[in-house]
């Protein structure tokens, strides 16, 4: 049941702006902070903390930064011994969080640029999960072992990239925000779950695959072989949305790797993505499964 992350390992430099900066405007920060990021990293982590045994495959630089990211992940419970040390920086985003809580984030790839397709499937992994932050080619040739060995694919289709339409029909399960959405059908994403719902059908690249459209504050919709998932968000008081995403995929892959429906899994991720929000960083804000469980029984009562 171990979930297994093929992706970027960033450090962020999280500043938190009044408001976040126009082209050529100079903002004066109120903070900053490092703290981890990258989108493969931040999904490990948030599986890590389901309680669900977690591998990262992805690459490091000789750097501070680089040390920085390991200690981080193995204190998180991720599985780091795949993990590549290789020439040149580590990755390194800036991110930049409004006092709404909204962020822009711009990323060096570093190492993660580098990442070097893998030759084997860690034995026993019951989920595979990639993102849009290294080589394409080597996305392609992870989740093709993946399905090699019968262990489910997860792909988050982030940032969006046009050379990532191809991955598409390699996954079970594809991820993607309103943003993505649009970018991959080439058209504005319709208003009302009935639309929605058609624009996720519309992403499908195959038979029994899973599309999942997150919509932020409203919650997710998920089209796949069970029909229709459509679940709202708690409304929450809102700090930081980074890693918001990442939280969603990595609890949605470890509650899956632990034997959990679709329709559960996708709820405990919408939960656990909106605790996320309620703090600072990316991988740092992600909740623990003792507090997802926790948060879910009060819910019950
Ligand atoms: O999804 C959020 C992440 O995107 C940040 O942690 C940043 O590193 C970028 O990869």
């Amino acid at each position: 049941m171990t979930v297994v992350v093929f992706g970027s390992i960033n450090r962020d430099l999280v500043m938190r702006v009044p408001r976040l900066p126009l082209a050529g405007e100079t903002v004066a920060a109120t903070s900053y902070d490092l703290l981890p990021g990258g989108k493969g990293a931040n999904q490990a982590v948030a599986a890590a903390r389901q309680g669900v045994p977690t591998v990262m495959l992805g690459a490091v630089g000789h750097d501070a930064h680089g040390d920085a990211m390991l200690a981080a992940l193995a204190q998180a419970g991720v599985g780091t011994g795949a993990i590549a040390r290789l020439p040149g920086p580590t990755g390194l985003a800036h991110v930049f969080v409004s006092d709404e809580g909204e962020n822009q984030i711009v990323i060096v790839g570093g190492a993660n640029a580098a990442l070097p397709a893998p030759d084997v499937f860690p034995a026993g992994a019951a989920i595979a999960v990639a993102q849009a932050e290294v080589p394409t080619a080597a996305v392609a040739r992870f989740l093709a072992l993946a399905h090699e060995v019968g262990a489910r694919t997860l792909y988050n289709a982030a940032p969006a990239l046009a050379e990532g339409r191809a991955i598409l029909p390699l996954a079970d399960i594809v991820v993607v925000n309103e943003t993505e959405l649009a970018f991959f059908l080439g058209e504005a994403v319709p208003e009302g779950d009935t639309a929605l719902a058609a624009a996720a059908r519309r992403l499908m690249a195959r038979e029994g695959q899973w599309v999942i459209v997150t919509l932020g504050g409203a919650g997710v919709i998920a089209e796949g072989p069970g029909g229709t998932v459509r679940l709202p968000a708690r409304a929450v008081p809102v700090v930081d949305t980074t890693g918001a995403g990442d939280t969603f995929c990595g609890v949605l892959a470890a509650r899956l790797a632990q034997g959990e429906s679709m329709a559960q899994s996708l709820a405990v991720a919408v939960f656990a993505a909106g605790l996320s929000v309620q703090r600072l960083g990316a991988a740092a804000s992600m909740p623990t499964r003792a507090e997802v469980d926790a948060g879910l029984a009060l819910l019950d009562h």
